[in-house]
């Protein structure tokens, strides 16, 4: 039984380690999908001229509508990527090159 414990604690460690590595991953990650899927269909400085100025709940919306238009991210992703934009301040980021 002892054995099954430990063996146990010692899953748990390994699963909280990849959920901490994948917690940690989204910064970077984000930063690169949302300018290689909101590129597709215009340029990213109609992003860039919005930046600052949209609430986190407004580029929802927008995030929301792009789907509708046609881009390329799963709707389980539309926070993420809001929550990144809203996050930026104006013309900060890739997105302003
Ligand atoms: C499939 C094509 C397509 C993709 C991909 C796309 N857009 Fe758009 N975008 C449009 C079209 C069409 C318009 C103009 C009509 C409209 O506003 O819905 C637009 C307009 C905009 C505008 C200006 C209007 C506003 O609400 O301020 C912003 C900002 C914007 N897009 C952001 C994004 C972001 C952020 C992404 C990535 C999640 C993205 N777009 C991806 C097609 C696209």
């Amino acid at each position: 039984m002892k054995k099954n414990v430990s063996g146990m604690l010692a899953a748990g460690f390994v699963l909280a380690l990849i959920v901490g590595l994948v917690s940690s991953a989204p910064a970077a990650d984000s930063e690169a999908d949302v300018e290689r899927v909101c590129s597709a269909c215009h340029s990213t400085k109609r992003i860039c001229l919005v930046l600052g100025i949209k609430s986190e709940a407004a580029w929802k919306d927008t995030v929301t509508r792009m789907t509708h238009n046609g881009a390329q991210l799963p709707l389980s992703r539309v926070d993420e990527f809001a929550g990144y934009l809203a996050g930026l301040n104006k013309g900060q980021g890739p997105l302003c090159r």
